[in-house]
């Protein structure tokens, strides 16, 4: 057996928040980054979609030491070693299968890997996993699924993404079996292409009182 990695709710620092973060230039990650750090959040997931994402995690723990940066759309033990190697403090990913849990619990960090249903959550919880992440979040039965889920799975607590805005954070935060929400809406496209940092900081300010008011902070 495995030995486990710390709990992702352990490590998290500052409000219940992870947003994404995906930047085209190492330079444009350490922006974001900084913005959101300005409203308020203290870690951040730096998604494995564009070319330089590496760079960014390796260039933003560098340049903000005080945030924690994890990795995301990991999806085979090569992303999950590289990822260790650019200094990534916490690992996620879209799905789960044994050899990608089993990579991922290797490289000793905390993690959340995908799930979208009991099965998933169930081969989850025979490695130990305690703390998943609940993706798509909307198309996945939302909120009721999230409720649904808690009967049976009692241990079991969810990073819900996919879907979650200003509009709905409040709801899934305040379920008792969510340990912290994430997603993109705090770094829309738009806003990093012209360079809207103040504009982010905003969006990460209102989130941050949002889940400052349900979740206390680490
Ligand atoms: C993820 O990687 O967790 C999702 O792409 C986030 O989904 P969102 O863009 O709807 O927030």
């Amino acid at each position: 057996m495995l030995s486990l990695p710390p709990l992702l709710s352990s490590v998290v620092k500052g409000p219940a928040l992870l947003p994404i973060i995906q930047a085209d230039t190492s330079e444009e990650a350490v922006a974001i980054a900084k913005a959101l750090a300005d409203g308020g959040i203290g870690s951040v997931e730096v998604v494995l979609r564009t070319r330089q994402a590496l760079a960014a995690i390796s260039a933003i723990r560098a340049e903000l030491p005080e945030l924690l940066v994890g990795a995301g759309t990991v999806l085979s033990a090569d992303d999950a070693n590289a990822c260790k190697d650019a200094g990534a403090q916490f690992l996620v990913s879209p799905a789960s299968t044994p050899k990608l849990l089993e990579a991922m619990i290797a490289t000793g960090l905390p993690l959340a890997p995908g799930v979208a249903t009991p099965s998933e959550i169930a081969l989850a919880y025979e490695y130990g996993l305690r703390e998943v992440k609940f993706f798509p979040a909307h198309l996945s039965g939302g909120i009721e699924m999230l409720k649904a889920l808690s009967g049976v799975f009692q241990q079991v607590r969810f990073c819900p993404t996919g879907g979650i805005g200003q509009h709905n954070l409040a709801d899934f935060l305040a379920l008792p079996n969510v340990f912290v929400a994430g997603g993109s809406w705090l770094t829309p496209a738009t806003l990093v292409k012209n360079k809207q940092w103040q504009q982010i900081s905003e969006l990460a300010a209102a989130a941050t009182a949002i889940a400052r008011q349900l979740k206390s902070a680490a």
